[in-house]
């Protein structure tokens, strides 16, 4: 506490001051009736009662289970139609059309949602202000929506860029910047106006993330358009698939990575009501993340036409982004030490737990898998669709449930309908994601070791694709199977979640709050006369 605050202990109600989760307190919310700051003591900092939006989180954890489930249904769907060819449904529903539908939906939509409900809840919490703007947040949260909805019309109409996470039309584009931009200044005006002097290091993981998903999507999507719906890009040739890739890997890094820690570093102390393991290594974390991914890109364009240099490379600061990556693995897992009991009946860190390994999965796989000898073996085959659900799965689906179940009954003030239920999806959705990913590597390997494959004479001992894909079909249905149960998961949590609000009562009154306000410490200040 700083020392010009202290006098504030004695006031009528209770007053904790944080370094929030380094502490894991948190200002207490306090009853209307006892709002007063009429006993502060004269030339004391002033306390200031406000109240948190925490509407605009509930509408994105709507948000992100609604598409969540729409993305996931598109997901089996086009599972199915690999092994099974009849489920294209027309020029529309084929695989070509939705498969880009469902990588937007699940990333985009569902991923994304989950990101702004964390971003929103987490960052009010930690500045101890509400939001910039009420209505920046909602211009932010009713543009997004739409610009997702854009996207599952365009894409089946067959609209598309044909750059991969990066599809949509211009128009579009240009929305997606604005909405960004909109959310980026509601961000930083919330910061600018925050009542806590310490940032978090969730924040700067935020902030990592606004400002370079701005300048990835900016400089990626620069396009000539030559009608409403057709744009070519202003790249040509292996500049492009650099330049695709540079945005394709740091959409990875700072849109399925760095938020999803922020919120990693927020929301599992939370639940663990434990302190963060290191602060120090989440600031090394921090730093050391941000530099390395940045620079990983050409580990996606291993022996293609782009210099020998930049895949080297893209493969050498790969191999360097384990370390960071385990670091943060490793202080999210070790801040539940002393807590692992609780583990058998909190659903929570169970997701989290389960969440964070997955992570620490995929980011060593990762940068084994962007070593060349490796990816001539791994790439283009299932294997590396097993490495993206591993991660989307495990980590991006596990901590976003993990996040919801955490929030439901604080943003809805009542119980969890039904814990049974939670369990339930955590293990179905667990058995269902290690059958998607097992049966992706058994397949993408056995495709691998097929296509590289020589008798003595030299010759290629499988010379008919069609071999391959008789040979793994059958790993097709499992990864359905497992896919579908982990889509069940997500139709329990919906069951979960109506039930729960409805027996939320009707007014849902925002969370008042008291803080002082900000003092400004100027270290070089001339002392004051005696
Ligand atoms: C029910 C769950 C899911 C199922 C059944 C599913 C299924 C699929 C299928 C069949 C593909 C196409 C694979 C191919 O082209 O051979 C795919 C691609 C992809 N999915 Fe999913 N998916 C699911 C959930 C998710 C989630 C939650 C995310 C992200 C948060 C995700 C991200 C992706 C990405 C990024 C790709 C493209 C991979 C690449 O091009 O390498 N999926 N998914
Ligand atoms: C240290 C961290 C990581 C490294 C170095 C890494 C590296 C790689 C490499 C080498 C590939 C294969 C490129 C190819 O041969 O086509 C790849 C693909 C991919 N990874 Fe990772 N990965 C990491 C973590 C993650 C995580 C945590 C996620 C998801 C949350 C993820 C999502 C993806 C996706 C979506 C692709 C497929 C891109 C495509 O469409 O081709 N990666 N990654």
């Amino acid at each position: 506490m700083h020392p010009a605050c202290e006098h504030l202990a004695e006031l009528p109600f209770p007053l904790l001051f944080t370094d929030e989760l380094m502490e894991t307190k948190e200002t207490i919310e306090i009853p209307s009736a006892t709002r007063t700051d009429r006993h502060t003591p004269p030339g004391s900092p002033q306390v200031e009662v406000f109240a948190y939006d925490d509407q605009i989180t509930r509408m994105f954890v709507l948000a992100t289970v609604l598409w969540g489930f729409i993305g996931m249904t598109v997901g089996a769907l086009i599972a199915l139609q690999l092994p099974f060819w009849q489920a294209n449904l027309g020029e529309y529903f084929s695989f070509g059309r939705l498969r880009p539908l469902h990588t937007n939906a699940v990333i985009f939509a569902f991923a994304g949602n989950a990101i702004f409900a964390a971003v929103y809840y987490s960052t009010q919490r930690l500045c101890k202000a509400r939001m910039f703007s009420d209505r920046m947040s909602r211009i932010h949260f009713w543009g997004w929506q739409a610009i997702i909805l854009s996207a599952a019309i365009t894409l089946p109409l067959g609209f598309t860029t044909s750059k991969e996470y990066a599809e949509l039309e211009w128009p579009i584009d240009v929305a997606i910047a604005v909405v960004w931009i909109i959310f980026a200044v509601n961000f930083f005006g919330t910061l600018a106006r925050r009542r806590e002097r310490h940032m978090y290091v969730a924040l700067w993981f935020y902030i990592a993330t606004i400002i370079t998903i701005a300048v990835l999507h900016v400089g990626n999507s620069l396009a000539l358009p030559v009608s409403m719906l057709k744009s070519y890009s202003i790249y040509a040739g292996v500049q492009d698939a650099l330049i695709q890739w540079w945005y394709g890997h740091n959409a990875v890094a700072f849109f399925l990575t760095t938020p999803f820690l922020g919120l990693m570093y927020y929301f599992m102390p939370k639940a663990a009501e434990r302190p963060v393991f290191s602060y120090r290594l989440s600031i090394i974390h921090f730093w050391s993340l941000t530099f390395i991914y940045i620079w990983a890109g050409p580990h996606h364009l291993q022996y293609t036409a782009v210099p020998e240099w930049a895949a080297t490379l893209g493969m050498i600061f790969s191999v360097m982004l384990w370390m960071p990556s385990w670091g943060g693995m490793i202080n999210g897992l070790f801040t539940l030490r002393g807590t692992w009991h609780k583990l058998r009946d909190d659903v929570v860190l169970k997701m989290f737990a389960v969440g964070i390994t997955f992570y620490g999965m995929a980011t060593f796989e990762g940068p084994m898998l962007s070593v060349k000898s490796v990816n001539a073996l791994g790439h283009y085959t299932d294997w590396i669709i097993g490495h993206v659900h591993a991660g989307a799965l495990g980590w991006n689906g596990f901590m976003s449930f993990g996040m919801i179940y955490w929030l439901l009954p604080r943003l809805w003030h009542t119980e969890l309908w039904s814990k049974k239920l939670a369990n339930a999806h955590f293990w179905i959705g667990t058995i269902g994601m290690l059958l998607y990913v097992l049966a992706m590597y058994s397949s993408g390997i056995t495709q691998g070791l097929m296509w590289r494959a020589f008798d003595e004479a030299g010759r290629l001992m499988y010379p008919d694709f069609m071999e391959t894909v008789l040979r793994i079909k059958p790993m097709y249905w499992v990864r359905l199977i497992g896919g579908s149960m982990y889509l069940f998961g997500v139709v329990l949590l919906m069951f979960n979640m109506y039930k729960t609000i409805r027996s939320a009562p009707k007014h849902l009154p925002d969370p008042t709050v008291a803080a002082p306000a900000r003092v400004e410490v100027r270290p070089h200040a001339a002392p004051a006369l005696a």
